[in-house]
């Protein structure tokens, strides 16, 4: 069982603000005293640069940041090389994109992607279908918006070179069945994009077990600083990608018409790298890890069951994930501009997110113009799900009433 009275104690910004219901964890978690005191630390007794000073304080900087190299690839089981630190899980599903599928696909060829991505998993892979003459295909979703393996299969071809897919929607909070689908796509040949940003800060991953060639996520969801992503790709696949930003630490040789670069990861982190958010990335990953992603994972689950009860006992309610096995829950007031609700909840200190959650195709499919988004964490309380049940009870009383 998590201690969830003292783990809440290690949150500047809830003990700061008593009364506060955060629940937008899905769009940026808090960040726990320890990450923020490893940040400082970095600017305070180190702050120079790393790889290049030739001093006692650039290799101390530099053994921080490679430190947390390895402890983001033991979080992920892969290898220490296989880690490239990125600004967030979109620089990474770019980085996928812009370095193996510009140089990859050709026309005939078939990625395949899905309406329950956020815009950073499905646009980079539509922009190189324009400029490479690849075909984009999306999966069916079923009726309640999931992507099942029957429908993957429905539009795995012979052709199908990429899979670009999400591991937990950021707006359904479905969790997809990707085991399946990446042994069905390496059936074929093809290589499977993991966007983890939803995955990674609530669940065990082992990026051998799953074998998936990239998987991608952000510092900030996971209680790490912004501006700090990782890619996760099998050595074999970064080793034969080139690089798409040049210029900085990433050079081998450079000459005035031929130029060289780094083996990877390093050939991928241009210019002075993201040294004091990897640092804080690598302090998060240990801190979340000492929870424990499973717990993590089934009490953030409890409290959306929670408030999905509470939910059900107001009138006019949408739910449009009931059976989401994480801890998000999309809902509308029937006839209520999501926008216009959120009011109510910022009223009452309950943090929520509405609109189209950087996924405009779910909200497409849904025929809604965007959705109300609560989304627990394992430093969320039932208090926190009274709260945000009886706001959406007062928003609703209050919108019927006009
Ligand atoms: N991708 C983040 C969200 O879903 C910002 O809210």
């Amino acid at each position: 069982m998590l201690n969830v009275a003292k783990l809440r104690k290690d949150f500047p910004v809830l003990m700061g603000n008593p009364g506060l219901a955060y629940l937008d964890n899905a769009a940026s978690t808090l960040k726990p005293t320890c990450v923020i005191q490893t940040v400082d630390e970095y600017y305070s007794k180190l702050g120079v640069n790393v790889h290049r000073g030739v001093y006692k304080l650039s290799y101390l900087a530099t053994d921080a940041y490679e430190e947390a190299r390895s402890k983001v690839a033991n979080f992920l089981n892969a290898a220490f090389d296989e880690i490239v630190f990125t600004r967030g899980a979109s620089s990474a599903l770019n980085l996928v994109a812009l370095s193996y599928g510009l140089n990859h696909l050709k026309p005939g060829d078939e990625v395949i992607t899905t309406e329950l991505e956020h815009h950073s998993s499905s646009m980079p892979w539509l922009n190189v279908c324009q400029k490479t003459g690849a075909t984009l295909k999306y999966v069916p979703l079923d009726k309640e918006g999931r992507i099942t393996v029957e429908a993957f299969q429905s539009v795995l071809t012979e052709k199908t070179k990429v899979v670009a897919i999400t591991y937990v929607s950021n707006v359904m909070g479905y969790i997809t069945p990707i085991e399946e689908i990446i042994a069905l796509a390496h059936q074929k040949g093809a290589i499977v994009s993991l966007d983890a940003a939803q995955a990674a800060p609530h669940m065990k991953i082992d990026v051998k077990a799953l074998d998936c060639d990239f998987l991608s996520f952000s510092g900030h969801k996971m209680c790490g600083p912004t501006g700090i992503g990782v890619l996760y790709g099998k050595i074999h696949l970064l080793e034969t990608m080139p690089p798409v930003e040049f210029g900085g630490d990433m050079a081998d040789d450079v000459n005035c018409f031929d130029m060289t670069f780094k083996d990877a990861p390093y050939r991928f982190e241009t210019g002075t790298p993201i040294i004091a958010e990897a640092i804080g990335l690598g302090r998060a990953v240990e801190y979340i890890s000492s929870i424990g992603l499973d717990e993590i994972g089934k009490y953030e689950y409890f409290l959306k069951q929670k408030a999905v009860e509470g939910l059900k006992e107001i009138p006019n309610i949408i739910i449009y994930n009931e059976t989401a096995e994480t801890g998000i829950i999309s809902f509308n007031i029937k006839g209520v501009h999501p926008h216009d609700a959120a009011s109510v909840f910022d009223n009452n200190d309950v943090c929520i997110r509405a609109g189209h959650h950087c996924a405009q195709l779910i909200t497409k499919w849904l025929k809604s113009v965007g959705t109300i988004r609560a989304s627990f964490y394992f430093y969320n309380t039932l208090d926190d799900v009274e709260k945000f049940v009886n706001s959406v009870k007062e928003a609703e009383k209050f919108f019927s009433s006009l």
